[in-house]
């Protein structure tokens, strides 16, 4: 469970997020959308620690990250917690795709180099790329490598996944396998954020959406219903239904 309580940042004084509150729980998937700036990155990347705040908590389990307090063990506590699978994967390039999964389990966590293995062969054949365990990353396509950074993510034992934009460099047929995969997480009890733009995966694969504009949450609901109808006049913009609306009513 991830708990969030009036998390404030700025960068170069201006408000960023803006005493956001939100839990994330077990088992839950959680779409973050809204419009390009409104801080959804930001956000995301204070989940684990990768960025510091001003003001507010976020607490993992008995962990806690608190604005501007000593950092050092709770961050590495939390980011062992929340695993974070990044636009553009960052995989090592030397490392094979099982190298790649093996590498923090050995490095971090010091486990026995037989027993990683046996473990990222398990995790390579849950993203389903048993076949291609000895692929380097400039072997592999974007499908291929994004699901080689979720099997590195998931190494660690994470409660938690948080993915930034996942479908970006996807085809259509690939952000289905995609679904199915982080479906699958979610049965076995993870919890997932996952920032996109993309409505029609966020509609598939959510079980709640939280829009994000100006730093705030301004809606929060089920993917059908926040999509459907919006609330929000700010979100009815973001997601063109006024357009729509304006256009149909200048054809009548
Ligand atoms: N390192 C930084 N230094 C200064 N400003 C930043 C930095 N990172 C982000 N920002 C600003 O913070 C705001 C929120 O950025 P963020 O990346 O969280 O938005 P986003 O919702 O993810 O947008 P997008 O949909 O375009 O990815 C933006 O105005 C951005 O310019
Ligand atoms: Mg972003």
């Amino acid at each position: 469970m991830i708990e969030v309580k009036e998390l404030s940042k700025r960068f170069e004084g201006r408000v960023v997020l803006d005493g956001i509150s939100a839990a994330f729980g077990p088992g839950e998937v959680v779409a973050l959308v809204g419009p390009s700036g409104g801080g959804k990155s930001t956000l995301l990347r204070c989940l684990n620690g990768l960025e510091s705040f001003d003001a507010g908590t976020v607490r993992v389990g008995g962990d806690v990250l608190e604005a501007g307090g000593a950092r050092g063990e709770q961050v590495w506590n939390i980011r062992r917690r929340v695993g974070f699978v990044f636009q553009q994967w960052h995989l090592f390039a030397h490392r094979t795709a099982l190298g790649n999964v093996m590498e923090a389990p050995v490095y971090v966590k010091g486990l026995g180099r037989d027993e990683a293995r046996e473990r990222g062969r398990a995790l390579l054949a849950k993203v389903g790329l048993s076949h291609r365990q000895d692929a380097y990353p400039s072997e592999l396509s974007g499908g291929e490598q994004q699901r080689v950074a979720i099997a590195r993510a998931l190494a660690m034992e994470p409660e938690a996944l948080l993915l930034d934009e996942p479908t970006s460099a996807l085809d259509p047929e690939r952000v289905g396998e995609l679904v199915d995969l982080l479906s699958r997480l979610r049965a076995d009890g993870l919890t997932l954020v996952v920032v996109t733009h993309e409505m029609r995966f966020a509609r598939e694969l959510a079980s709640r959406m939280l829009v994000l504009h100006g730093g705030r949450i301004i809606e929060e609901g089920p993917p059908a219903r926040v999509l459907d109808s919006p609330h929000h006049e700010r979100t009815r913009a973001f997601l063109g239904l006024d357009r729509v609306a304006g256009a149909a009513a200048s054809r009548s």
